[in-house]
């Protein structure tokens, strides 16, 4: 079994419960086999990708700001699910789809060659501890993975709170000759990034933020 980058935590709630049962048949993915997106949505379009959305509060205000592109969410994270579906219904949002799965197999399973046009990656889990390091999702071989899915000049964008990723990060995609940065080195912290909870986590703890912005090749 390959290496994952995450750990099954936190507890659900009754009403996640609930919204899981009610509202995953509108809004999950099953995944099955190779998905087109455009049949996904019923429409062709620009198609965004947030890996690790937490508790949703980036993809809905994406898909909020956005209603022109579709967007969908991957997180293996339960309660996380729940609140975004609840947010989803709540928001009447109809450019937002949810698989809840590892994003390592969406890549490389689920989702077909050059299909996004934006991939986000906000706050990964950061894994701190040296042993762990091998856990960061962002890694020579994932980055290859992503660079097969986003459609050439398809943006990357990355965020993290621990400057020693943030090193990882820039060092990984620097040596990557699929990606190009475009802001030559971190970036400033883009507008329309929504803030999350992990962002305002790690600002509490006095950490500071780095963006990454890069572009597919
Ligand atoms: C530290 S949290 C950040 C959540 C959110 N982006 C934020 O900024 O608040 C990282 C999230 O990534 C998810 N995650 C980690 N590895 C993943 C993977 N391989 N596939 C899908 N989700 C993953 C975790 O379940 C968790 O919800």
């Amino acid at each position: 079994m390959s290496i994952r980058s995450f750990v099954q935590r936190g507890r659900i709630t009754s009403s996640q419960r609930k919204a899981i049962k009610k509202l995953w048949p509108y809004y999950g993915v099953e995944l099955t086999s190779e998905l087109d997106l455009n049949t996904l949505f019923g429409r062709s379009n620009n198609k965004h990708l947030e890996i690790g959305f937490g508790n949703g509060d980036a993809l809905i205000a994406m898909a909020k700001s956005h209603p022109e592109y579709d967007y969908i969410g991957v997180d293996v994270y339960t309660p996380g699910v729940g609140k975004v579906l609840i947010n989803i219904e709540t928001s009447q949002l109809t450019n937002v789809k949810i698989m809840q799965a590892d994003a390592v197999e969406i890549l490389n399973n689920n989702l077909l060659s050059s299909c996004l046009d934006a991939v986000y990656i906000f706050f990964p889990d950061p894994w701190p501890k040296r042993c762990h390091h091998k856990r960061r999702l962002i890694q020579t071989n994932f980055i290859n993975l992503l660079a097969k899915c986003i459609k050439s000049n398809g943006k990357l964008h990355l965020a993290t709170d621990w400057e020693h990723y943030a090193q990882h990060m820039l060092s990984v995609l620097e040596a990557s000759p699929k990606f190009i940065n475009h802001t030559n080195g971190f970036s400033q912290r883009p507008l329309e990034r929504p803030v999350t909870k992990f962002e305002k986590r790690g600002l509490r703890m006095g950490h500071g933020v780095w963006d990454l912005m890069y572009r597919r090749c």
